[in-house]
């Protein structure tokens, strides 16, 4: 059968759609807790994956034991595209490991030697999305390169070197790590940002006061793609 799993980036995210599951049940993993049950008629595993690349592996990887066959993230993150505003959506196209750097062995930033370039989302769960972000009403929906990296960025050269050296759409702290082992498994996977703050010098604070605004977009995006199915 087919299993969707989700992982959230934020308890109060989480909490959410956790008080709708039904028939959960609790599995404690070394380094994770799944959530099973059924949301809106569809079996699924919930999972608030911690924060950065080494936890969002770690789940994913849980997830994937567990028997998911497709998986979705849901966070927030910084806005990289000079269009992009406080509560826009990007669905992701491709992601990337911006903190990824072996240059000095002759390979392009960003790239792992044995792994590709980008990792690409699946065509229908992005299709999924973009229709399900669409009912939110008075934002932007882009879709675009995800750039991931352990680093919070907050300042003005970060988001220039993110948007001049990947042509990244946002900056987060987890997804390429899901996408990279989603690919391995062969299993297909789209990560869905909301926009807590620009990744400027204003970053920090953004992100605290929006939060709240944004959890909620993406739990509206999750609950579109779980009718669409
Ligand atoms: N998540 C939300 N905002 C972010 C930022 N500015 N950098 C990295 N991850 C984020």
């Amino acid at each position: 059968g087919s299993m969707l799993a989700i992982i959230g980036a934020m308890d109060e995210e989480i909490e959410l759609l956790l008080g709708e599951l039904q028939g959960r049940e609790d599995l404690t993993l070394p380094g994770a807790t799944l959530h099973r049950g059924v949301l809106d008629g569809v079996p699924v595993l919930l999972t608030r994956g911690g924060i950065g690349k080494v936890n969002a592996a770690l789940t994913t990887a849980h997830l994937l034991g567990q028997g998911a066959t497709s998986v979705i993230f849901t966070g927030v993150a910084g806005g990289v595209h000079p269009d992009l505003r406080v509560g826009d959506i990007v669905v992701s196209t491709d992601l990337v490991q911006h903190d990824v750097d072996v240059t000095a062995l002759g390979y392009d930033l960003g790239t792992l030697p044995g792994e590709p370039a980008t990792w690409t989302a699946d065509a229908r769960l992005r299709a999924l999305a973009v229709a399900a972000a669409g009912d939110v009403g008075g934002v932007r929906v882009i879709e675009g390169r995800v750039a991931s990296g352990d680093q919070f960025i907050a300042s003005r050269e970060g988001v220039g070197r993110l948007w001049k050296n990947f042509g990244a759409a946002c900056a987060e702290m987890e997804g390429a790590a899901v996408a990279q082992v989603c690919a391995k498994a062969g299993v297909p996977f789209v990560v869905i940002r909301s926009v807590s703050d620009t990744a400027d010098h204003d970053a920090q604070v953004d992100y605290r006061t929006f939060m709240p605004l944004v959890a909620r977009h993406a739990k509206q995006v999750v609950r579109g793609m779980l009718e669409r199915l």
